[in-house]
C-alpha cells in the first residue's frame, strides 16, 4: 500500500471509509498522488483514466445548470496573476494560515488544525494569541522532535512565482474568481450593458496549504468552479425566484439541522436576499444530482471570525464524510468589494451607468471544489458487498459515471467478440463505452459494477440471430433483451429517467 495511506492507517486501527475509497481509488485508477515514482510530494494528485472522465462530467453538468441553462457567460481566464493584481484583491497581505514552527528542527504545522486534531472542541477565534496560548496549556510540541513551537504566525497561502526575465513577482492564483473580476469592465461593455450578468468558470486553482491531508480534501492544487453574479445592490431580487421559493433544504442553526424553505430562509434573514437563496436551491439539486446523499448535506451560516475580508455574508455547504464535516462550497456576498479595490489600484474603471444610475455592482459568489465534492460523492456512494452482490461498488448516477455503458461479448470466439466490437463502434458515436473481452461474464459484470458504470450489453449467440443484445443494470442486476438499433435510444432513455430534476 502507498506509504501516504499507512499513514493513514497507522492513525486509526479499523479501517474506516475514507481509507477504503482511497485504497479503490488506487487500484481503479480513480486517482492517485502525482509524481509517484519520485516518492510524490502531499496535496497533488492525478485523476486518473476512470477519474478524469467523471470529473470532466462533474464539470459539464456543473456548465449546464449554472451558465448555460441561466443564459450565463463562460470564461477562461489566465492562472499566473501578477501581483498588483492579488495586492488589490487582499490576498497578497490576507491571504494566509496561522503556523506553529519548531524552535529546534523547523518543522511547520498549520496551528489551529493541529491543536484541534489533539484538543477535543478547540474552535479558533482568528487570534495569534489563542494559538500560543492553547498549545502552552495544552503542553503541545514538535511532532518530529518534540521541542516547543514558536510562536504562531501567519503563513502567506500563495504559490509566488517570477515572470520573464526580471521575474516580475506574481502568483499562480489562489481562487479563479479574480479572473472574472479583472475582465468586468470588458464584459460589461461587450455583454449589454446591463445588469444583472453573471459569469463564471471552471479552472485550477492553487494554494500552498502547509499541512495538505485528507486527500482531496486539503489540496495544493484543485479545481473550482465559480460563478460571479454582478447586480444592483438596489435591485437583490431574482427573476425567477418564485418557482423555488419552496423548495427545502437543511441549515444548521446553533448546532442545529432545521429543514427551510428558500423562501423561510429570507424570512429568518439567513439569505440576505433572493439571489442568494436562488442558488442556494441551484446547489441542493445539483449536489442531489451527481449522488451527494441530502441527509448528509446541510448549509451553515458562517460566523463573523471565520466570513473571509471580502465578504458581507457567507454561507458554507458542508458534507458528512467518515473524516468528519467537509467544506464542500463557499456562498459569498462579495458586495463591491473586489470591483472597487480592481478601480483603485488600477485606476481603470469599474462603475456602470443602468437606468440613469451610477454605481459600482454587488456580486454574490458561488465557489464550489471539484475535488472534495468528488471525494464526498465517492464515499456516499459507496456500497458494500451484500447478499445479492458478491463485490464492492459504486452507485454513481448515470450522468456522472465513468462510462454509460459496458459492452461485453459472452466468449471471445465464434464471431461474438467481432459482433460485440462493432455495437461498441456503434455506441461510441453517442455514448461512452467501456469494451472488455477477457475473464467470465460474471467477472466482467463485477469489474463493471466496481467502477460504478450502469449498464452492461451482453453480445451472445442469439445476437447473431436476431441482432438483440441484453442489457443488465447495476443497480439491481436484472437484465433485459434489446434491439441492436434500439440501444442507443434505451440507454439515453434511462440515463435521463435516472436524472433528478428540479
Ligand atoms: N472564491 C472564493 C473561494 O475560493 P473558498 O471557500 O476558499 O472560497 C471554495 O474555496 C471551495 O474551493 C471550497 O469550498 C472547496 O470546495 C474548494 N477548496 C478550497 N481550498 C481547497 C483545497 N486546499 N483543496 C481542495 N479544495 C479546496
Amino acid at each position: 500500500m502507498h506509504p501516504l495511506f499507512l499513514k493513514l492507517l497507522e492513525l486509526n486501527t479499523v479501517m474506516k471509509l475514507h481509507e477504503k475509497i482511497f485504497d479503490l481509488a488506487l487500484k481503479r485508477s480513480f486517482f492517485y498522488p502525482s509524481n509517484e515514482p519520485y516518492g510524490s510530494v502531499s496535496g497533488f494528485y492525478d485523476y486518473g483514466p476512470v477519474g478524469a472522465p467523471m470529473k470532466h462530467r462533474i464539470a459539464e453538468l456543473w456548465k449546464r445548470m449554472f451558465l448555460k441553462e441561466e443564459g450565463y457567460l463562460e470564461v477562461e481566464s489566465s492562472i499566473i496573476t501578477p501581483e498588483i493584481v492579488l495586492k488589490a484583491s487582499g490576498h497578497v497581505d490576507n491571504f494566509g494560515d496561522p503556523i506553529f514552527e519548531c524552535k529546534k528542527c523547523g518543522t511547520k504545522v498549520r496551528a489551529d488544525s493541529f491543536i484541534s486534531d489533539k484538543v477535543d472542541g478547540f474552535e479558533w477565534d482568528g487570534k495569534l494569541e489563542s494559538l500560543d496560548k492553547t498549545a502552552k496549556e495544552e503542553g503541545l510540541k514538535c511532532p518530529k522532535c518534540k521541542e516547543d513551537f514558536s510562536k504562531a504566525y501567519m503563513f502567506n497561502l500563495m504559490f509566488a512565482t517570477g515572470m520573464g526575465g526580471e521575474r516580475a513577482p506574481a502568483y499562480s492564483r489562489p481562487e479563479t474568481a479574480q479572473g472574472i473580476f479583472t475582465s468586468f469592465p470588458r464584459l460589461f461593455r461587450n455583454h449589454g450593458t446591463t445588469l444583472p450578468m453573471a459569469v463564471g468558470q471552471v479552472g485550477k486553482s492553487f494554494r500552498n496549504e502547509i499541512s495538505p491531508r485528507k486527500g482531496l480534501v486539503r489540496m495544493r492544487e484543485f479545481t473550482q468552479m465559480e460563478l460571479e453574479y454582478f447586480f444592483d445592490p438596489d435591485k437583490p431580487e431574482f427573476p425567477r425566484f418564485k418557482e423555488v421559493a419552496d423548495y427545502k433544504m437543511r441549515f444548521m442553526v446553533k448546532g442545529e439541522i432545521k429543514v427551510m424553505t428558500a423562501e423561510e430562509t429570507l424570512k429568518k434573514k439567513i439569505c440576505p436576499n433572493e439571489i442568494f437563496a436562488y442558488f442556494l436551491v441551484k446547489e441542493w439539486e445539483f449536489y442531489k444530482m451527481v449522488g451527494i446523499d441530502e441527509l448528509k448535506m446541510y448549509f451553515r451560516v458562517l460566523g463573523d471570525e471565520e466570513t473571509p475580508h471580502y465578504s458581507k455574508r457567507n454561507i458554507d455547504m458542508e458534507v458528512q464524510t467518515s473524516f468528519g464535516i467537509v467544506e464542500t462550497i463557499g456562498n459569498a456576498y462579495r458586495t463591491d468589494f473586489d470591483l472597487t479595490q480592481h478601480a483603485k489600484t488600477s485606476g481603470q474603471k469599474f462603475e456602470v451607468a443602468v437606468d440613469g444610475k451610477k454605481f459600482i455592482p454587488h456580486v454574490f459568489e458561488v465557489s464550489m471544489g471539484i475535488d472534495r465534492l468528488y471525494f464526498c460523492m465517492l464515499e456516499h456512494t459507496f456500497r458494500e458487498a451484500s447478499a445479492d452482490k458478491d463485490w464492492e461498488w459504486f452507485e454513481f448516477p448515470p450522468g456522472v459515471a465513468p462510462f454509460d455503458v459496458a459492452v461485453y461479448p459472452l466468449m471471445k470466439k465464434d464471431g461474438l467478440d467481432e459482433k460485440a466490437r462493432n455495437v461498441a463502434v456503434m455506441l461510441r458515436k453517442d455514448v461512452d463505452v467501456l469494451y472488455r473481452e477477457s475473464g467470465s461474464i460474471g467477472r466482467r459484470y463485477a469489474r463493471a459494477d466496481e467502477i460504478g458504470v450502469p449498464y452492461a450489453v451482453t453480445v451472445d449467440h442469439d445476437t447473431l440471430q436476431d441482432d438483440t443484445v441484453t442489457i443488465r443494470y447495476r443497480n439491481d442486476g436484472k437484465q433485459e433483451r434489446v434491439k441492436i438499433n434500439e440501444l442507443v435510444e434505451k440507454i439515453k432513455k434511462n440515463i435521463d429517467n435516472e436524472k433528478v430534476s428540479l
